[in-house]
């Protein structure tokens, strides 16, 4: 099938946006924009995500064996952005900390984080699939929404 339907087909599907980020050889922070995320097994309890095989964060993903999926709040549409472009200093304005793996966690602009260890690199077309296990994190408080993803743009959740 042609490209842009494929893209139109997967863009009829609301999504969270997050930051999935890793700590590179030069203990340097790095992460990309990613609504590629499932949720895979609960015991024990396994998500994926989809990394281009382009990616520059694929290395840091790669050297750690670990990363950090950050699930953005509403209003974050800037940010998803940022870190879905090829600046090469993504973090330079951003508040984060480690999370429990050592992988930056931005607390001040999330509604939750997954923290991970990677099992298995799975090869897909022009993607990887990192499965990994989720060994800590922090779920939505109450009364807290989520950037959404849909059809190239972005919004929230309205209860
Ligand atoms: C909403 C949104 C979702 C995206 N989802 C993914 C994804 O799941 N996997 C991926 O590899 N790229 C995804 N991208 C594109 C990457 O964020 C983009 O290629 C980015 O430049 C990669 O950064 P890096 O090369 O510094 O790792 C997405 C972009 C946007 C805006």
């Amino acid at each position: 099938m042609d490209r842009a339907t494929f893209f139109a087909i997967m863009g009829a599907f609301p999504t969270g946006v997050g930051i999935v980020t890793a700590m590179d050889e030069q203990n340097e922070p790095r992460g990309l924009t990613s609504n590629a995320l499932c949720s895979v097994s609960a015991t024990p309890p396994l998500m994926l995500v989809c990394v281009d095989k382009n990616s520059n964060t694929l290395p840091a993903l790669r050297h750690s064996k670990k990363f950090v999926v950050n699930y953005l709040s509403a209003g974050r549409g800037d940010l998803a952005n940022m870190f879905a472009s090829k600046e090469p200093d993504k973090f330079q304005n951003v508040s984060w900390r480690p999370a429990s793996n050592g992988m930056p966690w931005l607390h001040t602009d999330t509604i939750a984080h997954a923290v991970c260890n990677i099992s298995q690199e799975l090869d897909a077309g022009d993607h990887l699939i990192f499965l990994a296990e989720v060994t800590d994190g922090s779920p939505p408080a109450p009364g807290t929404h989520p950037l959404m993803y849909f059809r190239r743009t972005y919004g929230t959740w309205h209860d």
